[in-house]
Protein backbone atom coordinates (compact mmCIF):
# COMPACT_ATOMS: atom_id res chain seq x y z
CA UNK A 1 0.00 0.00 0.00
CA UNK A 2 2.54 2.26 1.20
CA UNK A 3 4.81 1.84 -2.10
CA UNK A 4 1.45 3.02 -4.47
CA UNK A 5 1.10 5.86 -2.21
CA UNK A 6 5.50 6.65 -2.81
CA UNK A 7 4.72 6.10 -6.40
CA UNK A 8 1.65 8.64 -6.95
CA UNK A 9 3.14 11.20 -4.89
CA UNK A 10 6.27 11.33 -6.53
CA UNK A 11 4.58 11.72 -10.02
CA UNK A 12 2.28 14.12 -7.79
CA UNK A 13 5.58 16.11 -7.39
CA UNK A 14 6.80 16.43 -11.00
CA UNK A 15 3.91 17.49 -11.75
CA UNK A 16 4.18 19.89 -8.94
CA UNK A 17 7.77 21.05 -10.29
CA UNK A 18 6.12 21.63 -13.47
CA UNK A 19 3.79 23.78 -12.48
CA UNK A 20 6.02 25.94 -10.38
CA UNK A 21 7.60 27.17 -13.65
CA UNK A 22 5.77 30.80 -13.92
CA UNK A 23 5.01 30.91 -17.80
CA UNK A 24 5.19 34.47 -18.98
CA UNK A 25 6.18 36.68 -15.92
CA UNK A 26 7.48 40.00 -16.31
CA UNK A 27 9.81 40.63 -13.50
CA UNK A 28 11.78 38.79 -10.73
CA UNK A 29 8.80 39.38 -7.69
CA UNK A 30 5.87 38.64 -9.71
CA UNK A 31 7.73 35.27 -11.29
CA UNK A 32 8.27 34.41 -7.47
CA UNK A 33 4.68 35.41 -6.55
CA UNK A 34 3.31 33.31 -9.26
CA UNK A 35 5.65 30.55 -8.57
CA UNK A 36 4.92 30.53 -4.84
CA UNK A 37 0.88 30.69 -5.47
CA UNK A 38 1.58 27.86 -8.23
CA UNK A 39 3.71 25.65 -5.94
CA UNK A 40 1.43 25.93 -2.89
CA UNK A 41 -1.91 25.40 -5.13
CA UNK A 42 -0.16 21.85 -6.41
CA UNK A 43 1.01 20.71 -3.06
CA UNK A 44 -2.33 20.90 -1.49
CA UNK A 45 -3.66 18.94 -4.50
CA UNK A 46 -1.03 16.94 -4.33
CA UNK A 47 -1.55 16.03 -0.38
CA UNK A 48 -5.31 16.15 -1.08
CA UNK A 49 -4.56 13.57 -3.80
CA UNK A 50 -2.29 11.24 -1.66
CA UNK A 51 -5.12 11.23 0.84
CA UNK A 52 -7.50 10.14 -1.71
CA UNK A 53 -5.19 7.43 -3.13
CA UNK A 54 -3.89 6.36 0.07
CA UNK A 55 -7.70 5.45 1.22
CA UNK A 56 -8.02 3.93 -2.70
CA UNK A 57 -4.83 1.90 -2.10
CA UNK A 58 -6.01 0.53 1.32
CA UNK A 59 -8.63 -1.03 -0.74
CA UNK A 60 -6.28 -2.53 -3.04
CA UNK A 61 -3.61 -3.83 -1.21
CA UNK A 62 -5.47 -7.09 -0.21
CA UNK A 63 -6.22 -7.32 -4.14
CA UNK A 64 -2.50 -6.58 -4.89
CA UNK A 65 -1.57 -10.40 -4.21
CA UNK A 66 -4.01 -12.86 -5.56
CA UNK A 67 -4.71 -15.09 -1.87
CA UNK A 68 -7.38 -17.28 -3.53
CA UNK A 69 -6.34 -20.89 -2.88
CA UNK A 70 -3.78 -19.93 -0.17
CA UNK A 71 -4.79 -21.07 3.58
CA UNK A 72 -3.20 -17.85 5.25
CA UNK A 73 -4.38 -18.71 8.58
CA UNK A 74 -2.36 -21.90 8.92
CA UNK A 75 0.51 -21.23 6.34
CA UNK A 76 3.68 -21.08 7.87
CA UNK A 77 6.95 -19.20 7.03
CA UNK A 78 10.57 -18.84 7.97
CA UNK A 79 12.24 -15.81 7.26
CA UNK A 80 15.66 -15.42 8.25
CA UNK A 81 17.71 -12.01 8.07
CA UNK A 82 21.19 -11.35 7.72
CA UNK A 83 21.70 -9.86 11.22
CA UNK A 84 19.36 -7.62 13.00
CA UNK A 85 21.34 -5.31 13.71
CA UNK A 86 21.16 -3.30 10.49
CA UNK A 87 19.03 -0.56 10.43
CA UNK A 88 17.51 -0.84 6.81
CA UNK A 89 17.32 -4.36 7.01
CA UNK A 90 15.38 -3.57 10.21
CA UNK A 91 13.18 -1.71 8.36
CA UNK A 92 12.55 -4.33 5.67
CA UNK A 93 11.73 -7.01 8.02
CA UNK A 94 9.15 -4.92 9.53
CA UNK A 95 7.50 -4.27 6.82
CA UNK A 96 7.47 -7.43 5.45
CA UNK A 97 5.57 -9.02 8.71
CA UNK A 98 3.50 -6.15 8.50
CA UNK A 99 2.19 -6.54 5.34
CA UNK A 100 2.29 -10.25 6.00
CA UNK A 101 -0.10 -9.92 8.71
CA UNK A 102 -1.92 -7.24 8.50
CA UNK A 103 -2.86 -6.57 4.87
CA UNK A 104 -2.61 -10.24 3.94
CA UNK A 105 -3.77 -11.88 6.77
CA UNK A 106 -1.28 -14.00 7.51
CA UNK A 107 -1.11 -15.66 11.51
CA UNK A 108 1.40 -14.07 13.31
CA UNK A 109 1.77 -16.93 15.26
CA UNK A 110 3.03 -19.05 12.04
CA UNK A 111 6.00 -16.49 10.89
CA UNK A 112 8.98 -17.30 12.16
CA UNK A 113 11.85 -14.57 12.12
CA UNK A 114 15.74 -15.42 13.18
CA UNK A 115 18.58 -12.89 13.05
CA UNK A 116 21.57 -15.23 11.36
CA UNK A 117 24.09 -12.75 13.96
CA UNK A 118 26.27 -12.45 10.27
CA UNK A 119 27.17 -15.97 11.22
CA UNK A 120 26.73 -18.11 7.91
CA UNK A 121 26.96 -21.52 10.17
CA UNK A 122 24.41 -19.99 12.77
CA UNK A 123 21.87 -19.28 9.71
CA UNK A 124 22.29 -22.71 8.19
CA UNK A 125 21.42 -24.32 11.05
CA UNK A 126 18.27 -21.50 11.38
CA UNK A 127 17.46 -22.92 7.84
CA UNK A 128 17.70 -26.71 8.90
CA UNK A 129 15.67 -25.60 11.49
CA UNK A 130 12.91 -23.91 9.10
CA UNK A 131 13.11 -27.21 7.55
CA UNK A 132 12.53 -29.77 10.03
CA UNK A 133 9.51 -27.67 11.00
CA UNK A 134 8.32 -28.37 7.54
CA UNK A 135 7.64 -24.37 7.32
CA UNK A 136 5.47 -24.31 3.85
CA UNK A 137 8.01 -21.32 2.54
CA UNK A 138 11.10 -19.32 3.25
CA UNK A 139 12.29 -15.96 2.96
CA UNK A 140 15.56 -15.59 3.34
CA UNK A 141 18.46 -12.65 3.71
CA UNK A 142 21.89 -15.28 3.50
CA UNK A 143 24.84 -13.89 5.23
CA UNK A 144 26.89 -14.73 2.39
CA UNK A 145 25.37 -14.84 -0.60
CA UNK A 146 27.95 -17.55 -2.00
CA UNK A 147 26.43 -20.15 0.68
CA UNK A 148 23.44 -19.82 -1.79
CA UNK A 149 24.02 -22.84 -4.22
CA UNK A 150 24.45 -24.76 -0.89
CA UNK A 151 21.36 -23.79 0.43
CA UNK A 152 19.15 -24.21 -2.37
CA UNK A 153 19.86 -27.54 -2.26
CA UNK A 154 18.91 -27.96 1.35
CA UNK A 155 15.69 -26.72 0.49
CA UNK A 156 14.60 -28.16 -2.76
CA UNK A 157 15.46 -31.68 -1.71
CA UNK A 158 13.22 -31.08 1.35
CA UNK A 159 10.76 -29.54 -1.42
CA UNK A 160 10.71 -26.02 0.21
CA UNK A 161 10.56 -22.71 -1.88
CA UNK A 162 12.98 -20.38 -1.43
CA UNK A 163 12.57 -16.47 -1.65
CA UNK A 164 15.97 -14.85 -1.42
CA UNK A 165 16.14 -11.07 -0.48
CA UNK A 166 18.93 -8.46 -0.23
CA UNK A 167 21.63 -9.96 -0.91
CA UNK A 168 22.01 -11.34 -4.55
CA UNK A 169 23.49 -15.03 -5.22
CA UNK A 170 25.36 -15.35 -8.75
CA UNK A 171 23.85 -15.47 -12.20
CA UNK A 172 24.97 -18.81 -12.63
CA UNK A 173 22.86 -19.81 -9.40
CA UNK A 174 19.65 -18.14 -10.36
CA UNK A 175 20.06 -19.53 -14.31
CA UNK A 176 20.15 -23.06 -12.38
CA UNK A 177 17.25 -22.18 -10.86
CA UNK A 178 15.37 -21.41 -14.13
CA UNK A 179 17.35 -24.87 -16.06
CA UNK A 180 16.50 -26.80 -13.42
CA UNK A 181 13.07 -25.96 -12.31
CA UNK A 182 13.98 -25.40 -9.04
CA UNK A 183 11.81 -23.08 -6.84
CA UNK A 184 13.99 -20.40 -5.75
CA UNK A 185 13.76 -17.01 -7.10
CA UNK A 186 15.60 -13.70 -5.71
CA UNK A 187 13.63 -10.25 -5.15
CA UNK A 188 16.09 -7.17 -4.66
CA UNK A 189 17.11 -3.51 -6.66
CA UNK A 190 19.68 -3.44 -9.05
CA UNK A 191 22.75 -1.67 -7.10
CA UNK A 192 24.20 0.07 -10.41
CA UNK A 193 20.97 1.92 -10.37
CA UNK A 194 22.02 3.69 -6.59
CA UNK A 195 25.35 3.62 -7.80
CA UNK A 196 24.43 5.71 -10.42
CA UNK A 197 21.87 7.63 -8.68
CA UNK A 198 24.75 8.80 -6.43
CA UNK A 199 27.03 9.75 -8.65
CA UNK A 200 24.05 12.07 -10.63
CA UNK A 201 23.75 13.81 -7.48
CA UNK A 202 27.48 14.40 -7.08
CA UNK A 203 27.03 16.02 -11.08
CA UNK A 204 23.80 18.10 -10.31
CA UNK A 205 25.46 20.55 -7.28
CA UNK A 206 26.79 24.22 -8.60
CA UNK A 207 29.97 23.16 -9.44
CA UNK A 208 29.71 18.95 -9.97
CA UNK A 209 31.66 18.19 -7.07
CA UNK A 210 34.56 20.00 -8.04
CA UNK A 211 34.43 22.42 -4.98
CA UNK A 212 37.99 23.61 -4.98
CA UNK A 213 38.00 24.04 -9.37
CA UNK A 214 41.04 22.09 -9.90
CA UNK A 215 38.71 20.16 -12.57
CA UNK A 216 38.83 16.88 -10.77
CA UNK A 217 36.74 15.97 -7.98
CA UNK A 218 38.74 14.10 -5.57
CA UNK A 219 36.69 11.70 -3.17
CA UNK A 220 36.38 9.10 -1.15
CA UNK A 221 34.68 6.23 -0.38
CA UNK A 222 33.08 4.07 2.37
CA UNK A 223 32.24 0.88 1.40
CA UNK A 224 29.98 -1.91 2.61
CA UNK A 225 30.92 -5.65 3.07
CA UNK A 226 32.99 -5.63 -0.16
CA UNK A 227 31.68 -9.66 -0.53
CA UNK A 228 28.44 -8.02 -1.74
CA UNK A 229 27.09 -6.83 -5.07
CA UNK A 230 25.39 -4.07 -3.72
CA UNK A 231 28.64 -2.87 -2.18
CA UNK A 232 30.62 -3.63 -5.71
CA UNK A 233 28.15 -1.88 -8.21
CA UNK A 234 27.65 0.72 -5.81
CA UNK A 235 31.59 1.69 -5.83
CA UNK A 236 32.18 1.22 -8.96
CA UNK A 237 28.87 3.07 -10.45
CA UNK A 238 28.96 6.13 -8.18
CA UNK A 239 31.88 6.68 -9.89
CA UNK A 240 31.31 5.93 -13.20
CA UNK A 241 28.60 8.11 -13.62
CA UNK A 242 31.07 11.21 -13.10
CA UNK A 243 33.72 9.59 -15.69
CA UNK A 244 30.58 8.93 -18.40
CA UNK A 245 30.18 12.85 -17.75
CA UNK A 246 33.63 13.11 -18.52
CA UNK A 247 34.75 14.58 -15.19
CA UNK A 248 38.18 13.85 -14.24
CA UNK A 249 38.36 11.89 -10.65
CA UNK A 250 40.84 11.11 -7.78
CA UNK A 251 39.98 8.28 -5.57
CA UNK A 252 41.63 9.63 -2.42
CA UNK A 253 40.27 6.66 0.14
CA UNK A 254 38.29 3.22 -0.26
CA UNK A 255 38.02 1.63 2.77
CA UNK A 256 35.04 -0.91 4.15
CA UNK A 257 32.63 -0.14 6.45
CA UNK A 258 30.63 -3.04 6.88
CA UNK A 259 27.55 -0.71 6.26
CA UNK A 260 27.98 0.11 10.04
CA UNK A 261 27.53 3.87 11.48
CA UNK A 262 30.39 3.59 13.72
CA UNK A 263 33.22 2.36 11.33
CA UNK A 264 31.69 5.12 8.79
CA UNK A 265 32.39 7.76 11.73
CA UNK A 266 36.09 5.91 12.49
CA UNK A 267 37.21 6.08 8.40
CA UNK A 268 36.00 9.40 7.48
CA UNK A 269 37.44 10.89 10.86
CA UNK A 270 40.87 9.55 10.05
CA UNK A 271 40.37 10.46 6.40
CA UNK A 272 39.83 14.31 7.31
CA UNK A 273 42.70 14.10 9.59
CA UNK A 274 44.78 12.85 6.41
CA UNK A 275 43.58 14.55 3.53
CA UNK A 276 41.68 17.42 5.17
CA UNK A 277 40.78 20.12 2.36
CA UNK A 278 41.50 17.55 -0.42
CA UNK A 279 38.20 16.27 0.17
CA UNK A 280 35.48 17.34 -1.79
CA UNK A 281 33.04 14.16 -2.13
CA UNK A 282 32.43 11.52 0.65
CA UNK A 283 30.78 8.55 -1.09
CA UNK A 284 29.52 6.13 1.15
CA UNK A 285 27.48 3.12 0.44
CA UNK A 286 24.55 3.05 2.34
CA UNK A 287 23.38 5.66 4.94
CA UNK A 288 24.00 4.47 8.08
CA UNK A 289 27.64 5.01 7.51
CA UNK A 290 26.78 8.10 6.11
CA UNK A 291 25.44 9.51 9.30
CA UNK A 292 28.74 8.19 10.36
CA UNK A 293 30.84 10.30 8.05
CA UNK A 294 28.46 13.47 9.44
CA UNK A 295 29.48 13.25 12.27
CA UNK A 296 32.60 13.73 11.72
CA UNK A 297 32.49 16.14 9.36
CA UNK A 298 30.89 18.03 11.46
CA UNK A 299 33.60 17.38 14.42
CA UNK A 300 36.12 18.50 11.76
CA UNK A 301 34.14 22.04 11.30
CA UNK A 302 33.40 20.98 7.39
CA UNK A 303 30.35 22.42 6.21
CA UNK A 304 28.16 19.50 3.68
CA UNK A 305 27.22 21.58 0.76
CA UNK A 306 29.99 24.23 1.03
CA UNK A 307 33.24 22.78 1.42
CA UNK A 308 32.54 18.76 1.53
CA UNK A 309 29.67 16.59 -0.42
CA UNK A 310 28.18 13.54 1.16
CA UNK A 311 26.05 10.95 -0.47
CA UNK A 312 24.39 7.71 1.14
CA UNK A 313 21.53 5.14 0.08
CA UNK A 314 18.80 3.88 1.50
CA UNK A 315 16.78 6.85 2.77
CA UNK A 316 16.91 6.14 6.40
CA UNK A 317 14.84 8.69 8.03
CA UNK A 318 18.08 10.41 10.18
CA UNK A 319 19.46 10.58 6.75
CA UNK A 320 16.05 12.21 4.55
CA UNK A 321 16.13 14.79 7.65
CA UNK A 322 19.72 15.66 7.57
CA UNK A 323 19.19 16.55 3.38
CA UNK A 324 16.01 18.69 4.30
CA UNK A 325 17.98 20.50 6.75
CA UNK A 326 21.05 20.93 4.37
CA UNK A 327 23.71 18.38 6.05
CA UNK A 328 23.44 15.53 3.51
CA UNK A 329 23.62 16.28 0.07
CA UNK A 330 21.27 13.30 -1.32
CA UNK A 331 20.29 9.34 -0.43
CA UNK A 332 18.99 6.72 -2.53
CA UNK A 333 15.79 5.23 -1.63
CA UNK A 334 16.08 1.39 -1.34
CA UNK A 335 12.47 0.73 -1.62
CA UNK A 336 12.13 -1.97 1.27
CA UNK A 337 8.28 -1.19 0.94
CA UNK A 338 8.30 -2.52 -2.79
CA UNK A 339 11.40 -5.17 -2.45
CA UNK A 340 9.29 -6.31 1.27
CA UNK A 341 6.23 -6.75 -0.77
CA UNK A 342 7.31 -8.27 -3.85
CA UNK A 343 9.04 -11.05 -1.83
CA UNK A 344 5.46 -11.90 -0.36
CA UNK A 345 4.24 -11.85 -3.68
CA UNK A 346 6.49 -14.59 -5.05
CA UNK A 347 6.22 -16.47 -1.50
CA UNK A 348 2.35 -16.59 -2.63
CA UNK A 349 3.04 -17.23 -6.24
CA UNK A 350 5.50 -20.64 -4.89
CA UNK A 351 2.79 -21.54 -3.00
CA UNK A 352 -0.02 -21.97 -5.31
CA UNK A 353 2.65 -23.37 -7.65
CA UNK A 354 2.80 -20.94 -10.35
CA UNK A 355 5.50 -19.89 -12.00
CA UNK A 356 8.00 -17.37 -10.68
CA UNK A 357 11.15 -15.68 -12.86
CA UNK A 358 14.40 -16.27 -11.15
CA UNK A 359 15.21 -12.44 -10.51
CA UNK A 360 12.79 -9.73 -9.27
CA UNK A 361 14.01 -6.04 -9.30
CA UNK A 362 12.29 -3.13 -7.33
CA UNK A 363 13.56 0.41 -8.95
CA UNK A 364 15.42 3.22 -6.41
CA UNK A 365 14.05 6.35 -6.39
CA UNK A 366 16.92 9.55 -6.51
CA UNK A 367 16.06 11.57 -2.92
CA UNK A 368 17.31 14.81 -3.19
CA UNK A 369 16.35 18.46 -0.93
CA UNK A 370 13.54 18.40 -3.81
CA UNK A 371 11.82 15.52 -2.63
CA UNK A 372 13.37 14.41 0.69
CA UNK A 373 10.73 16.12 2.97
CA UNK A 374 8.07 14.30 0.71
CA UNK A 375 9.59 11.16 1.21
CA UNK A 376 9.74 11.56 5.17
CA UNK A 377 6.02 12.52 5.20
CA UNK A 378 4.75 9.54 3.58
CA UNK A 379 7.41 6.85 5.11
CA UNK A 380 6.58 8.14 8.64
C1 LIG B 1 21.87 -2.87 1.35
C2 LIG B 1 21.56 -1.66 2.22
C3 LIG B 1 22.51 -1.62 3.39
C4 LIG B 1 22.52 -2.95 4.12
C5 LIG B 1 22.75 -4.08 3.16
C6 LIG B 1 22.69 -5.42 3.84
O1 LIG B 1 20.95 -2.95 0.30
O2 LIG B 1 21.72 -0.51 1.45
O3 LIG B 1 22.18 -0.57 4.27
O4 LIG B 1 21.29 -3.11 4.76
O5 LIG B 1 21.79 -4.04 2.12
O6 LIG B 1 22.91 -6.46 2.93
Amino acid sequence: MKKKIVTLFLSAMMATSMLAVPAMADDATDAEAVAEEATDEAEEEAAEDVEEDAAEAAEDAADAIDLEGIDVENATIGISIYKFDDNFMTLYRTELVRYLTEDLGFNEKNITVTDGKNDQAEQTNQINNFITAGVDVMILNLVQSSSAPQVTDLCNEAGIPVVYINRQPEESESDRWAEEGIKATYVGADARQSGTFQGEEILETANGGDINGDGKVSYIMVQGDPENIDAQYRTEYSVKALTDAGVEVEELLLQRGDWDQAKGQQIVQDALTQFGDQIEVVFCNNDAMALGALQSIQAAGRVVNEDIYLVGVDALTDALQNIQDGNMTGTVFNDHIGQSHAAVEMAVKFLKDEEVAPVNMVDYIKATSENAADILALLQ
